[in-house]
């Protein structure tokens, strides 16, 4: 295979990790980013001019430098149909269609597609009368309330009693939060159980999957506070043992890719599958998503050996091949370092310290995803700064590395989680 070109759209976390991946493989001559950031410039050719959301400067750099291979980062340039501009402009992709990424973009979409397919799930409504919403929640009492759209993140509200429910119908459908994402909402009912992200690259029909990685959502240690981006992942995340694994292919992958392709609209890239497990070992989707999560990959990363590449490439050409199986895979994890007040207001522009010292770390990697580069060094410019990342042999290792990394970093205020990965070592 000649040299490569590959370009990754996107400027957080996850793309910086992707494009780290990226850079090791033989296979790739060069790596570029749009916009990428400058935490990442020291291992992608940064294009700044050129957002995630621009598809006609994508195109256009695509074409300008002969890209082998765009993989898109971010839900939203792919719910724009980012992947379909550039497959029409001749540029292989790694990322489904703008048809596809509705299941991430329509939280009722989505649920109705795994009804039809049979798919393990709660039960759930849509809603567009506020009045009727309502209704539905006194109903049912116990509840989890979500905005239609994309909403960021934040438009899913867990809600143990009925009145926490009412405050954020009224919060989506009356005030608006989300604007239009809002106008729909989706009533479902709360599944328990421990959640975990799973990942299956595919060409639509093959697919190669990544170790089960379990996300921290909270912002608060022993999942308290409030719901943020992430504030840490890791992997292998033990509650997809072999068996939960089998089920979560039999009955949630195969069957979603299956039906995507009966229905027209087959699968590229990655499907991210977030689950709850229950006491009886059952999956159930909580959510689909589109495209690598933020921050798992960050650990994914880490803990995988094989050369991401080829699987990225195979997938967006229609000729995924499952690689040689590797043994002693390890594990990963990823302590995110946020900005003092994240995720509601928070200040930017505090000097960070100690990054030279841990780039001398071995198996330690910090990803980074609201930096921006001052002179020497780099100061905070986002919520989620960095995401103190390293490997071990298994969980406990890596997890302590991380620490010891992560505690050599500094800026005023730093707020972190002590607990990612706890619940694998509890076990
Ligand atoms: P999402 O924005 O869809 O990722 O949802 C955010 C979080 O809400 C998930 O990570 C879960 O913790 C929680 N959640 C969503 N749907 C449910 C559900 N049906 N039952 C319990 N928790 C849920
Ligand atoms: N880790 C959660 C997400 O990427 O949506």
């Amino acid at each position: 295979m000649p040299a490569m070109r590959v370009l990754v759209a996107g400027s957080g976390g996850r793309e910086h990790a992707l494009v780290w991946k990226i850079a090791q493989s033989p296979r790739v001559e060069r790596v570029l980013a749009a916009p990428g950031s400058d935490g990442m410039a020291d291992v992608a050719e940064c294009v700044s001019d050129v957002a995630a959301g621009d598809l006609d400067g994508l195109v256009a750099l695509s074409r300008r430098e002969r890209i082998d291979l765009v993989v898109i980062g971010p839900e939203d340039p792919l719910a724009a149909g980012a992947a379909d501009r550039l497959r029409d402009a001749g540029v292989a992709v790694f990322g489904p269609s703008a048809a596809v990424a509705r299941l991430e973009a329509s939280k009722a979409h989505a649920r109705d597609f795994m009804a039809r397919h049979g798919v393990p799930i709660p039960s759930y409504d849509a809603f567009t009368d506020v009045d009727a919403a309502r209704a539905r929640v006194r109903e049912m009492g116990a509840c989890v309330v979500k905005a239609d759209g994309l909403a960021a993140g934040k438009g899913v509200v867990v809600c143990p009693e009925p009145e926490g429910a009412l405050a954020a119908l009224d919060e989506i459908m009356g005030a608006r939060r989300f604007g239009a994402a809002g106008d729909r909402v989706v009533i479902e009912e709360l599944l328990v159980g421990e959640e975990a992200s799973y990942y299956a690259l595919t060409d639509g029909e093959r697919v190669v999957t990544l170790a089960p990685a379990q996300d921290h959502k909270r912002a608060l240690d022993g999942d308290e506070g409030e719901n943020t981006g992430g504030m840490g992942a890791y992997a292998p995340a033990p509650v997809v043992n072999e068996a939960v694994e089998k089920r979560v292919l039999e009955e949630i992958v195969h069957p979603t890719l299956r039906g995507l392709r009966e229905e027209g609209t087959p699968y590229v890239g990655v499907l991210y599958v977030g689950l709850t497990i229950d006491a009886s070992g059952q999956p159930k989707v909580i959510e689909y998503n589109v495209r690598f999560g933020d921050p798992e990959t960050q650990a994914l990363v880490l803990q995988s050996r094989l050369d991401w590449v080829p699987l990225l490439d195979g997938a967006a050409r229609g000729a995924l091949e499952p690689p040689l199986p590797i043994e002693d895979e390890g594990a990963a994890v990823c302590v995110v370092l946020a900005a003092p007040g994240y995720p509601r207001d928070y200040p930017k522009g505090l000097a960070i310290t100690g990054l030279e010292e841990v780039a001398d770390m071995q198996d330690v990697v910090v990803f980074h995803a609201g930096t921006r580069r001052e002179g020497e060094g780099f100061v905070t410019s986002g919520g989620r700064v960095l995401g103190v990342t390293a490997r071990g042999a298994d969980v406990r290792e890596a997890r302590d590395l991380a620490y010891t990394a992560a505690d050599r970093i500094a800026f005023d205020g730093v707020q972190l989680r002590r607990d990612i990965a706890a619940r694998a070592l509890a076990r």
